[in-house]
């Protein structure tokens, strides 16, 4: 049966970094509160020359170098973002145009801090499908620019940033020896929808609004809904937690990704944490640990490797794959 088996990986940061230190200087916060509370100690903003559709492409093209690929061998582009350049068209679209691609399509997926999976899971139906060969999956945000840089209890939570893996179509046994996606899950609960929004969009405001997070709610509800989706990619494969190399969860907060590995058993050197350097970068932050831990070694072919997320609407949801 085919596979869709990550070929290439890349990331792209903006250039300014925004320490906890300097975030003192903007609101009443403290560098031990964010610690304390998130993990984070740092994370990158976006300067004016720099958009959702500058870092995806810089992260596209980092993933095409280390496949091997050029964009003449991509037949599809996949942006999970919910920070597009403009209301239409897709910014998917902009990356596609900036590489120099006139065939194949584009489009983007918002599924908040959940789309990078969900990107994930829709790229492998249409490789699994045949209508597709080569899937460039980004996830690429500039959450600074829907921040309110007056409200603490959000404005420190939050970076900007991309990542991009290229999936393609190999033939695998159809079991869990195989390498690439073995599974994926998707959920969502609409009832949650005003625990984590933004207060505008085209069609209400005609502005794109700021963040609102009811930030216990959330925490309250993150780490059981990872955990489903995680025994669900289990169950599917039917490997156990032991067999998982890797947990590359959404980085949103350290003690929410230390609670949901806490609760399934999987010891904190098998998860991969990088929301003290990036703070959350919503879609983009599954994407950006991928990129930093195969960069360094840590991630290595025929790995187990689990991605979950959580994120706005509620969505969540889980992909399970070997490396
Ligand atoms: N600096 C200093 N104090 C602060 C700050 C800040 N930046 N923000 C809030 N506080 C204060 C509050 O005003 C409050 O003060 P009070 O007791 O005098 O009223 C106190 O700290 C406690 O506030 P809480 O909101 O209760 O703090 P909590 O321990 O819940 O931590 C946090 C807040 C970090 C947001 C936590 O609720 C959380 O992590 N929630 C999950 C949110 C999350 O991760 N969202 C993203 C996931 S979904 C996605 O990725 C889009």
């Amino acid at each position: 049966m085919i596979r869709s088996v990550v070929r290439g990986f890349g990331s792209a940061l903006p250039k300014r970094v925004l320490t906890n230190q300097e975030m003192e200087s903007k609101v009443d916060t403290t560098d031990e509160w964010i610690v304390q509370r998130t993990g984070i100690r740092q994370r990158y903003i976006a300067d004016e020359s720099e958009t959702t559709a500058s870092l995806g492409e810089a992260a596209a093209r980092a993933a095409l170098d280390n496949a091997g690929l050029t964009p003449d061998d991509i037949d599809l582009i996949i942006l999970a973002t919910s920070t597009p350049d403009n209301t239409f068209p897709a910014s998917a679209v902009d990356i596609q145009n900036r590489l120099g691609m006139k065939h194949g399509a584009a489009f983007d997926i918002q599924a908040v801090c959940t789309g990078f999976v969900y990107a994930m899971s829709t790229a492998d139906l249409y490789i699994r499908g045949g209508m597709a060969k080569r899937v460039l999956v980004i996830g690429a945000e500039t959450f600074s620019r829907i921040l309110d840089w007056n409200d603490r209890t959000t404005c420190v939570l939050f970076g900007d940033g991309a990542g991009a893996v290229v999936l393609e179509a190999q033939e695998g046994q159809g079991t869990a020896g195989d390498r690439g996606i073995l599974t994926s899950h998707l959920r969502s609960d609409g009832s949650h929808k005003d625990k984590l929004y933004v207060n505008g969009g085209p069609s209400t405001t005609g502005q794109a609004g700021f963040i609102h997070m009811e930030g216990r709610e959330v925490f309250k509800y993150a780490v059981g809904m990872i955990t489903d989706v995680v025994y669900d990619a289990l169950a599917a494969t039917a490997l156990e937690v032991e067999d998982i190399d890797w947990l590359v969860p959404h980085q949103a907060n350290i003690r929410i990704i230390e609670g949901s590995a806490r609760k399934l058993g999987i010891p904190m050197e098998k998860v991969v944490v990088t929301v003290d350097q990036h703070g959350n970068t919503s879609a983009a932050s599954i994407p950006l640990a991928l990129a930093a831990a195969a960069g360094d070694g840590r991630i290595k072919e025929g790995d187990i490797v689990l991605l979950e997320a959580m994120g706005g609407g509620f969505t969540w949801g889980s992909v399970l794959l070997r490396w």
